[in-house]
């Protein structure tokens, strides 16, 4: 498999709006990195249950613009909504290697209610804005499963058997491990990356 745009990939700030997103994002991750501390099992469940939301988000907003304006959605729409089950989907994943505590549940709890709503209006305000988050959230993804892979190449994490759930949605071979887990889930992060890029780029030069 070809994992080379899994590659890092930075957006340089153009605007005012990238910056300001960059910095939303960068204080989010100085809060990821403070509560998790290089445990990457139950970083990954958290951030997760946070990553399927925007392209749910996104796709309802851009399904309900296509309704109001009665417009085509250049295939927008099926796209984010593809993005949230995919981030779903490495959530179900994750969950089987490691269990979130009650409190790590709590908090997802919360983070669901405070980020889901922020994440509508911002969306409402301004797409542009919010699709440049996401793209610069999962430059931090990317990031983060290669630390994480790291990691388990450094032993430090144990490259346990990848969970049958993971094995079947990316097709793995049976005898698939956390470590090819982790490469195919980071390209998943990549796509999005660019996608979500690209979905500002548009938005920008409109
Ligand atoms: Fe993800
Ligand atoms: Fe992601």
């Amino acid at each position: 498999m070809d994992h080379t745009e899994s590659r890092p990939y930075h957006h340089q700030p153009e605007t005012i709006s990238d910056r300001i997103a960059l910095a939303i994002v960068k204080f989010m991750r100085f809060f990821a990195d403070a509560f998790f501390s290089g445990r990457y099992g139950h970083r990954a469940v958290v951030l997760e249950t946070v990553a399927a939301v925007p392209g749910m988000v996104g796709g309802a907003l851009q399904h309900l613009r296509s309704l109001r304006r009665m417009e085509d959605d250049d295939g927008w729409i099926s796209t984010l909504l593809d993005e949230a089950d995919n981030e779903r989907m490495h959530l179900l994943t994750f969950v089987q290697i490691a269990k979130p505590s009650w409190f790590e549940r709590v908090i997802i709890i919360i983070a669901q209610g405070v980020f889901y709503n922020l994440f509508f209006i911002l969306y409402l305000l301004s797409s542009r804005i919010a699709h440049r988050i996401v793209g610069y959230l999962e430059e931090e993804a990317v990031y983060s499963y290669t630390e994480y892979l790291a990691g388990i190449d450094s032993g430090k994490y144990e490259n346990v058997v990848a969970p049958q759930i993971a094995i079947d949605y990316w097709n793995l071979s049976q005898d698939a491990r956390l470590r090819d887990v982790v490469l195919v889930v980071r390209d998943d992060e990549a796509k999005h990356r660019d996608v979500n890029h690209d979905f500002a780029n548009q938005l920008q030069n409109a």
